[in-house]
């Protein structure tokens, strides 16, 4: 019989002060989808939305992300910076910096950015982000972020059991989402600035966690 799922609590998923406004669904085709279409209606920088399952979630390359139900972490948010628009390929690092450092702070896992846009740990895929930017008259971003918290390696299809891995796999222990998606949000509020695109302090921090060049992997 498979596990009852306790859905996420949007009431214990803290806004860093207010800056997110966060909604959870139950089911979604796809968080980014939401976004972009909250976004697109006006929308305000700061919305978040968590859903428990998602029927369509996408990764890169429009791949297929697999998106089961009370494991991890689905997510998306709304940002609007106000940086040049050659610059807003720089999104996508900046919040794998953000990522990277959650999730090493929060489970002292020794976790690594993946150029560009995933987050391993012993080798293995533990969360990537997926930054979909719009330019016209005002840019914006929706990201969103797939967490694999909670998963036991039978929980992941068969063709990703090699190469995923989950908070839970690694630690030997299960983690509250909800003090995983308040983590990560508040170190993306805390490293994202609307008025300016990312300077050198990240662009180490990317070098550094990724062992990376800087040069080599940071947009310019
Ligand atoms: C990748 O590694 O290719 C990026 C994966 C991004 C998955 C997340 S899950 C929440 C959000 N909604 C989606 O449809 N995709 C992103």
């Amino acid at each position: 019989m498979a596990d009852e799922i306790a859905l996420l609590d949007r009431d214990r998923i803290a806004t860093a002060g207010g800056f997110w406004r966060v909604t959870v669904f139950r089911e979604t085709e796809s968080t980014n989808d939401i976004v972009l279409r909250a976004a697109e209606g006006g929308e305000p920088e700061g919305f978040a939305v968590f859903a428990e399952s998602q029927t369509r979630g996408r990764g890169q390359f429009g791949r297929r992300w697999d998106s089961s139900p009370g494991r991890g972490l689905w997510f998306s948010f709304l940002l609007r910076p106000r940086w040049p628009i050659a610059q807003l390929a720089q999104m996508t690092p900046l919040i794998a910096v953000a990522a990277a450092r959650a999730l090493a702070a929060h489970t002292n896992l020794a976790v690594r950015i993946k150029p560009p846009n995933d987050i391993h740990c012993s080798g293995r895929k533990l969360a990537g982000i997926l930054s979909e930017a719009r330019t016209g008259r005002e840019a914006f971003v929706a990201v969103g972020i797939g967490i694999n918290v909670n998963h036991s390696t039978r929980d992941f299809p068969l063709e990703l059991q090699a190469s995923a891995t989950s908070l839970a796999i690694e630690t030997g222990r299960s983690w509250e989402r909800e003090a995983v998606a308040t983590a990560m949000l508040s170190e993306v509020a805390r490293v994202y600035d609307p008025g300016g695109a990312p300077g050198a302090e990240i662009r180490e921090a990317y070098a550094a966690l990724s062992h990376a060049p800087v040069c080599d992997n940071f947009p310019p």
